[in-house]
């Protein structure tokens, strides 16, 4: 794949790249670009100045591009042999650091750390040490490297083994535990953790409580950050981008059809999330059911519009969830639906136009995560949605911190109180609606993510 030979100026690491590989029919490879920030900030920079973009093949497809040596330019794929990516990325990232950082762990639902634990953390291991020497390899001398979440927390201090020339950040796109939290994790590896991001020059939070989290758990286990200077960037939506996007003619065709899946004259709250256990989407049905409860008069009257993608299905647990929240939405249904009106509108098929017309119909925008490093989505539908919407949103979401004074902020685990706050959503009269979205869409693209990341890599700099 596209290397640079020791020429990169700009690296970024991350697990997911830029950039999918689908092998057609007739033995072609195609190639899915997607988007997202890092996509817009690096190509900000772009491959003609030096930025490589070093990520995971991920599907036979990108397996497959790897072995013909097609690639794009900026982007260099790692085939790491696929029971080594399973240990790291399911095993140890998306069953482990993913439930610590998000405080998923609730009896009868808890760690273990058994040998099983110790084989896939040596593969988690095996899995940074092959990013580190990647970047090691294509980096330029004093180049910047920025690696990215908690798939690599063990980067950057491979990386100053190998390469003490380059400067390194670390970006946690995720939430950071409380030490109390962290501290389950066996001492030696949340050790390895911390010290292993402490490699880095400058770490990156999205925002201060997490960046204050880190730095608590380092002053408890590993005697502080020692050089590492701590920063905070809280990624906002891309204005441009979403505004110019959600006029395009296939989200108007998705609207059409959104409208009619609806109905006429109906408020819509709407929720889009990937299908995991922190974005807690069963809770907001169950809230939505409640409202259905104890406010008849919204019967008939209103749709939840739920999108919930599913994510990380090769493990039982995300799986379970996703099921869990399909008879949920249809026990609804069935418990208050009529011949004209099916009140939870669920779609489970990843579909980004249809994401965007959801937006745009939007009256409410219901984010509950229990916790969320960020959660773009209460940045995005303000933006969007064609009338304004009132965002009911989750005090554990990081958006919480940029959005909190113009939302109607829950605790999660709160369902009647969830439940209350929608009936109040929906409540809200059109003028107050639009004035509040305008200021939430304000607040919510004060950062956009080419900024985010050119941010990030003047601090680096200098
Ligand atoms: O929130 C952390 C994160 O890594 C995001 O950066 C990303 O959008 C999401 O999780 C995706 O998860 P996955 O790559 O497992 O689908």
């Amino acid at each position: 794949m596209a290397s640079t030979f020791g020429a990169a100026q700009v690296l970024v690491a991350s697990n997911r790249g830029p950039v999918s590989y689908e092998v057609r029919e007739d033995g072609s490879l195609h190639a899915k670009r997607g988007g997202g920030g890092l996509v817009s900030g690096l190509s900000a920079i772009g491959p003609d100045a030096g930025a490589l973009w070093v990520c995971s093949a991920l599907s036979d497809g990108d397996r497959e591009a790897v072995r013909r040596g097609v690639g794009e330019d900026g982007v260099r794929m790692l085939d790491v042999p696929a029971d080594v990516h399973a240990d790291a990325y399911n095993g140890i990232a998306n069953s482990v650091l993913w439930f610590v950082h998000h405080m998923l762990y609730q009896t009868p639902l808890e760690p273990v750390f058994d040998a099983e634990f110790r084989r896939q953390w040596a593969s988690y291991e095996a899995y940074n040490r092959a990013f580190a020497e990647a970047l090691a390899e294509e980096a330029a001398e004093g180049a910047v490297a920025i690696v990215q979440d908690y798939h690599l927390t063990l980067v950057p201090g491979m990386l100053r083994e190998l390469r003490p020339d380059l400067r390194i950040g670390h970006f946690s796109h995720t939430p950071w535990a409380p030490v109390d939290y962290f501290r389950m994790l066996p001492d030696d590896i949340a050790e390895q953790v911390l010290r292993g991001m402490l490699g880095a020059d400058r770490l990156g939070f999205l925002t201060r409580r997490w960046a204050d989290a880190f730095t608590a758990c380092c002053e408890a286990l590993v005697g502080g950050t020692g050089g590492t200077e701590i920063g905070v960037h809280g990624l906002g939506a891309d204005a441009d981008f979403l505004r110019k996007r959600s006029h395009e003619a296939d989200v108007d065709e998705r609207m059409a059809a959104l409208r009619a899946e609806i109905g006429e004259g109906r408020r819509t709250i709407v929720r889009v999330d990937r299908t995991e256990l922190s974005k807690n989407i069963v809770r907001g049905l169950l809230a939505y059911r409640r409202l259905l409860t104890d406010r008849p008069e919204w019967r008939e009257r209103v749709v939840h519009v739920a999108f919930a993608y599913p994510s990380r299905q090769d493990l039982a647990v995300y799986r379970d969830y996703t099921a869990e929240v399909q008879r949920v939405a249809e026990s609804i249904n069935v418990e208050f639906g009529t011949p004209g009106w099916t009140p939870v509108v669920l779609h489970v098929k990843d579909d980004f136009a249809r994401s965007l017309a959801a937006y745009r119909l939007a009256d409410v925008a219901l984010v509950n995560p229990i916790r969320d490093g960020m959660n773009l989505v209460a940045k995005e539908v303000p933006v969007v949605s064609d009338e304004g919407c009132v965002l009911v949103l989750s005090r554990e979401a990081g958006a919480y911190e940029e959005l909190g004074e113009d939302a109607l902020v829950v605790n999660p685990y709160d369902v009647s109180g969830t439940a209350r706050a929608l009936h109040e959503a929906l409540s809200v009269g059109a003028g107050e609606r639009a004035e509040r979205s305008k200021r939430l869409a304000a607040a919510g693209t004060a950062l956009p993510p080419a900024r985010w990341f050119l941010e990030q890599l003047d601090a680096l700099r200098s």
